[in-house]
Formats: structure tokens, C-alpha cells, sequence
């Protein structure tokens, strides 16, 4: 037998996996595959203050090992939002993890006091680094004092545990994750998508109406690994770890490199099945490596 339970602030996790924000809409998609108790938890999709239809089409795709996507933040509000969250419980009886994006820090707050008051949000997500928006996302995530007025405006009003969502697109990535510890953060996620571009042959025009867009699955996990690996060493608050991660290996090798609980994304699109397929997996992966319990192995590798 293998222990596979995990801790965040706030939050006893059954297993460390996680389906990411944006990959999972807001569970109930998946619900009707399969009974979504049986994941750690999931992050549903980013929320800002207002209804957003997002960035025009074409805003998906395909790359070798992943994909690009410029979605641009499509939801339907915190308001909507919030009030959809009081039937969460019909599906899925765990903590969920919000993700909320701004414009302003302004917005940020708003949000996060939204969701002061909804019982089964354990952890509010903070996504200061989203690509595919202008005028705000990774703006603050690229920057460390705006990354830490973020983090600091977040927390004077949040009465939940508040992770900061890091983007990779920065020289230095520790930089920025040392700046929201100071500024209060309980914990980070690493990482969101890379900036990258398509361009049509025929077209002679980018793929993408947004023109750029965020690389994610399997192609960019060794860059979460390492990213995961250099903020573990320079601070002390838990990590979330995601980027490319598709199997159960790569779930084990991502808590060695210091995540103390896991997120998918891209992979749960390619197929829906596979956050259930890794979690049933897991206990049969880690006995192969000798592990009894993952908890263990948060930072092995280091
Ligand atoms: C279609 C799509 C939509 C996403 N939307 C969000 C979002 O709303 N908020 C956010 O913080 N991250 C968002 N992400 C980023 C993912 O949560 C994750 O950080 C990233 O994709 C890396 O993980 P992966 O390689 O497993 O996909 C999105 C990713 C994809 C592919």
C-alpha cells in the first residue's frame, strides 16, 4: 500500500493530482465521464470581475509534443461564477482551488473577496501570468514589485490560503517567487504557458487571431522541472508543480523536483480520462521506485 495523501495550506488531498485551470472547465464537463471524486482536487477555469468572450478564433493549436492557445481568459464572471459554485457539492464533495485574473489589482481583490465566503474553495490561485491578455496577466507576473503588490493586495483581504500562479517567460523565475513569499504568498504554481507562434504557410499570416499564444503538454516539462527545482531552492512556501506532465512518472518526478502537489492541463484535453488513469496508476509507479509514501519525496531530487 501506498500513502499517496498530500497537504497544501488549508487542504488534506487524497492524491496530488490536480487538473489545471483551464483544462477542466469548471468539473462539471467531466463529470458526466466519471466520478471526479476521486482527484485530489481541481482548479476551475481563470475568472475575472466581469464576463469575458475571450480572443477571436483561431485560438488553439497544434504543436510537436503540445499545443498553443491564446483563449484569453473566456469566462462567464466572479458573480456568475460564485453562484454556480453553491451546486459544486452535486458532483464533487473536496475543496476546489479558484483561479482568479486581473486587469487592475483592483480586480484581483474584488475577486478574491468573492470568494471569501464560498465554503469549498480551499486555495485561491492567483493567476498573474496569463499570455494571452493585454493590459493585465502576465504584465504583473513578469515584474517583481508588481508580482508582489499583487500578492500583498490578495492577501490583506483573502481569508483563504493565496498561491501565486508564476509565469516561465522571465529571465529569472526565483526572482519573482521570492518577491511574493516576501509579500505574504502561503504558496506558488508553476508553471503557465510559454509565449510562442504558428504561422499558416498558405495564409503567410500567424495561426493564431491572437497571434501569439501559450505552449503547454509534454514538450515544456522539463523546463516546469526546471523551474519547479530552482524556486524549491529559493523559498520556503509549497509549490503546485505542472507543465507537460502526462503519466504517473512524470507526476513523481515533479514532487522530487519540490512540488508538493501536482497539476495537468494540456494532457486533459488530448484525453479526459488520463487524470483518473494517473491517480489509479500511481501506487503501482511508486512501488517500481520504492516509494511508500509521496509525501516522502517532495524535494528528493534535490
Ligand atoms: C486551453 C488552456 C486554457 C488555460 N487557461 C488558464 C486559465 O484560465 N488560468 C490559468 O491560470 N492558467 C490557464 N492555463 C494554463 C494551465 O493551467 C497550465 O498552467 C499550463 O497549461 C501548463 O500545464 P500543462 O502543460 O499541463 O497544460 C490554460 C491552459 C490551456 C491549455
Amino acid at each position: 500500500m501506498v500513502d499517496l495523501s498530500v497537504t497544501l495550506p488549508g487542504m488534506e488531498l487524497d492524491n496530488p493530482v490536480i487538473p489545471a485551470s483551464g483544462c477542466f472547465g469548471y468539473g462539471r464537463e467531466f463529470a458526466d465521464l466519471y466520478d471526479i471524486n476521486i482527484l485530489g482536487s481541481f482548479v476551475f477555469k481563470g475568472t475575472t470581475k466581469e464576463p469575458r468572450f475571450g480572443n477571436p478564433t483561431p485560438r488553439i493549436a497544434e504543436t510537436p509534443s503540445g499545443m498553443l492557445n491564446a483563449v484569453g481568459l473566456q469566462n462567464p464572471g466572479i458573480d456568475v461564477v460564485v453562484k454556480q459554485l453553491a451546486y459544486l457539492n452535486r458532483y464533487f464533495r473536496k475543496k476546489v482551488i479558484a483561479n482568479i485574473s486581473g486587469f487592475s489589482i483592483d480586480e484581483f481583490v474584488y475577486c478574491a473577496e468573492k470568494l471569501n465566503d464560498v465554503e469549498q474553495v480551499g486555495i485561491i490561485e492567483v493567476n498573474i501570468s496569463c499570455p494571452n491578455v493585454h493590459g493585465g496577466g502576465i504584465a504583473f507576473g513578469t515584474d517583481a514589485k508588481s508580482a508582489a503588490q499583487v500578492t500583498k493586495a490578495v492577501k490583506a483581504v483573502a481569508k483563504k490560503p493565496v498561491f501565486i500562479k508564476l509565469s516561465p517567460n522571465v529571465t529569472d523565475i526565483t526572482e519573482i517567487a521570492k518577491a511574493c513569499e516576501d509579500a505574504g504568498a502561503d504558496g506558488l504554481s508553476l508553471i503557465n504557458t510559454l509565449l510562442g507562434m504558428r504561422i499558416d504557410l498558405k495564409k503567410r499570416k500567424p495561426l493564431l487571431a491572437n497571434k501569439t499564444g501559450g505552449l503547454s503538454g509534454p514538450a515544456v516539462f522539463p523546463v516546469a522541472v526546471r523551474m519547479v527545482y530552482q524556486v524549491y531552492e529559493a523559498v520556503k512556501i509549497p509549490i503546485m508543480g505542472m507543465g507537460g506532465v502526462s503519466s504517473a512518472k512524470d507526476v513523481l518526478e515533479m514532487m522530487m523536483a519540490g512540488a508538493s502537489a501536482v497539476q495537468i492541463g494540456a494532457a486533459g484535453l488530448k484525453n479526459p480520462y488520463i487524470f483518473k488513469e494517473i491517480i489509479q496508476s500511481l501506487p503501482e509507479t511508486a512501488e517500481k521506485y520504492g516509494i511508500k509514501r509521496l509525501k516522502d519525496i517532495i524535494g528528493a531530487g534535490h
